[in-house]
């Protein structure tokens, strides 16, 4: 099967890129692999005409939005579950919530998990995206327009922003009107039903089971887990300081099971590298790809007849393509 593969990407110049949570057979094939920035970056900036995609919609969208002149398709349109929890809909219904509470003047920001048409949304009131390895720059930008933020889809990476500024944060439609109006950072009630599988007692175990072992997390986690973590970042950040540290090092990572499982082989016959969580921590729809897919789409492709393709209502993805630019301006 992976002759065939190669055969076919090579024979119709495609890219298959794929993100860090995709399955091993998948990570094993792929010509690329990053965390939704370098990802977006990378496939967008590459040759290929044709980017076969293993990962979530918004990633594949991503990169649509970015080089509207590649053909982009999925193996699966698979769906992260947070970037489900927002849609244009939705956002201005929380804009209208805000403005009951007498906040009009603000500074949105999206998190890369989130459609296009979300993304769209918040650059018609002059905001923009953000992924996890660029968070903290874009929030130092935001902060400098002097307003109130509003954060979406994640809760979670809105209050660990806020904590790590010293700022006040509230969540829309979960905390009062009063605190909302105190806040500085306004979050939007989404997050990943992965990261919140990590908890403060994990981090308890793992310390009082193994001195000197490393908590290492995702900021989709909440923010009494990231607060007690030794290091905090992107998958791609996560791989290289795991990487990084010698191999006798113990460390307990909070993030999807692939990524972690595929980190570091044990030492001397001993394991080094944790799941932090006792529930196996899998991202369901980041699993739905499998090898046999991309075969699939390729013999598809080979026919005349592929399927999945990334398409996007042309105004959409040039307001979407504004808040992603400015983005990649300030990262
Ligand atoms: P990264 O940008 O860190 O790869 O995160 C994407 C994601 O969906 C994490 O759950
Ligand atoms: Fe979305 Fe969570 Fe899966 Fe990442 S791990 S793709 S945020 S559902």
């Amino acid at each position: 099967m992976i002759e065939k593969i190669k055969h076919l990407k090579q024979k119709h110049n495609v890219l298959i890129a794929a993100h860090f949570y995709q399955r091993d057979e998948i990570v094993e094939i792929t010509d690329l692999s990053g965390d939704s920035l370098e990802l977006s970056q990378k496939a967008s900036c590459a040759t290929n005409p044709i980017i076969l995609f293993c990962g979530v919609g918004f990633m594949g969208q991503s990169v649509k939005i970015l080089s509207p002149n590649k053909r982009v398709f999925m193996p699966k349109i698979a769906c992260c579950s947070m970037a489900r929890m927002i849609d244009d809909s939705y956002f201005d219904k929380s804009v209208e919530l805000l403005r009951s509470y007498g906040i009009s003047d603000f500074f949105p920001i999206t998190y890369i998990n989130s459609n296009a048409e979300v993304k769209a949304k918040v650059a018609d009131f002059g905001g923009v995206v953000c992924t996890s390895s660029n968070a903290s720059k874009i929030m130092d930008y935001a902060l400098k327009q002097n307003k109130k933020i509003f954060f979406l889809p994640d809760r979670c990476l809105g209050e660990n922003l806020a904590a790590q500024n010293g700022l006040k944060s509230a969540v829309l439609g979960l905390d009062t009107k009063e605190a909302v109006q105190n806040a500085d950072i306004i979050c939007y009630n989404g997050f990943c039903s992965v990261h919140q599988l990590f908890s403060v007692q994990d981090i308890e175990f793992f310390r009082a089971k193994y001195k000197d072992i490393l908590i290492v997390v995702h900021p989709e986690c909440p923010k009494e887990v990231v607060k007690k973590a030794d290091f905090v970042g992107s998958t791609s950040q996560i791989i290289k300081f795991v990487q990084s540290l010698k191999p006798e090092q113990k460390v307990a990572v909070g993030t999807e099971f692939n990524l972690v499982n595929r980190l570091r082989a044990p030492y001397n016959g001993e394991q080094n590298t944790f799941v932090l969580s006792s529930t196996k921590p899998e991202c369901p729809t980041m699993n739905e790809t499998t090898l046999q897919d991309v075969l699939n789409l390729l013999e598809a492709l080979e026919k005349g007849e592929p399927y999945n393709e990334i398409l996007l209502d042309v105004k959409v993805a040039l307001k979407a393509k504004r808040a992603l630019e400015k983005m990649m301006e300030l990262s």
